[in-house]
């Protein structure tokens, strides 16, 4: 490819042998699968990469990626391009449901100060743990005793950690959300944005976790692992290890939630499966 058609702005093609490279790398680093299908979107996201880089062809943006602390400084943006971020407050009904009614039991349950810890895996800009912390924060708002929660949120994305930590969103985002929350956890700001408000933010604690690394994140004894539309992108052996990692956090009776679907017919010595309409849930037995 010259440097003229370089700068007319094109996309250039990508072959066979160079596709499976790239597969083959945002697979072994992050355990996601890039199906043919998204060829294109690959091609796009690393053209649009290397402009703004000045890398010349795949074959050299690949080299830099491999040069030492460069190339992995170099990874983390990438890797925020190649990955779907979409998320929303509340996103799936039924699950949050299921938390509230495990919390609810929980309180019930607590005769002395209740302490709940909550790991959202995948949390992308948010918006998902900051629905977790808002729906305990409004139980324990019914509550007279001095209960406490607390929530990591881990991602790959440092770019989508960062909005997370920021927690100002634009209006859009809030619109479907029930109006006494809105009004009782975001702050207006100018340019029809909202952020959370601190009491909530105080809560929740966003860190770098690659699920495919699990054995490095230090979380253990959790109450409520919340994992949504993240296991969709890895293959099925994948899901199960990593859903099995998960497990192995929980807190005797505490409570995995994978979206429906997402991972198939998974059983584990450690877990049963909850029974909740439409959701995907696994209980820790009791030790
Ligand atoms: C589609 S979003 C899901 C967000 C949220 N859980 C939800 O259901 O709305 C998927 C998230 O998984 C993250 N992700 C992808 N691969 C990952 C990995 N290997 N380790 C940790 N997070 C990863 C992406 O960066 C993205 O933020």
């Amino acid at each position: 490819m010259s440097v003229e058609t370089w700068s007319l702005k094109e996309t250039p093609k990508m072959d066979e042998e160079q596709f499976i490279l790239w597969q083959s790398l945002l697979e072994d680093r992050t355990g996601m699968q890039l199906s043919n299908q998204r060829k294109t979107f690959l091609e796009t996201s690393l053209t649009m990469r290397m402009r703004e880089i000045g890398a010349s062809s795949y074959e050299e943006y690949y080299e830099r990626l491999m040069s030492g602390l460069a190339g992995e400084v170099e990874w983390a943006t990438l890797v925020d391009r190649l990955t779907v971020q979409e998320t929303s407050f509340f996103r799936h009904n039924s699950s949050y449901e299921l938390v509230e009614k495990y919390c609810a039991e929980l309180l019930e349950k607590a005769n002395e100060k209740l302490h709940i810890d909550i790991w959202s895996v995948g949390c992308s800009t948010g918006e998902e743990p900051y629905s977790l912390a808002m729906l305990i924060d409004d139980l324990f708002l019914q509550n007279t005793a001095p209960h406490y929660f607390g929530i990591t949120a881990t991602d790959i994305s440092l770019p989508a950690l960062s909005k997370g930590r920021q927690a100002i969103y634009g209006a859009r985002k809030l619109s479907l959300l029930d109006a006494e929350l809105k009004a009782r956890y975001f702050e207006k700001l100018d340019n029809n944005r909202y952020q959370v408000v601190p009491k909530l933010r105080e809560r929740v604690c966003f860190a770098q976790v690659n699920v495919r690394e699990l054995e490095k994140a230090p979380m253990s004894d959790m109450d409520i692992i919340y994992c949504q539309n993240l296991l969709i992108y890895f293959r099925r052996w994948r899901q199960r290890e990593i859903v099995s990692r998960l497990v192995e956090r929980l807190a005797p009776g505490g409570i995995l939630v994978l979206g429906v679907g997402e991972v198939i017919e998974f059983e584990h010595p450690l877990v049963k499966r909850v029974q909740y309409e439409n959701t995907l849930a696994f209980t820790r037995k009791m030790a």
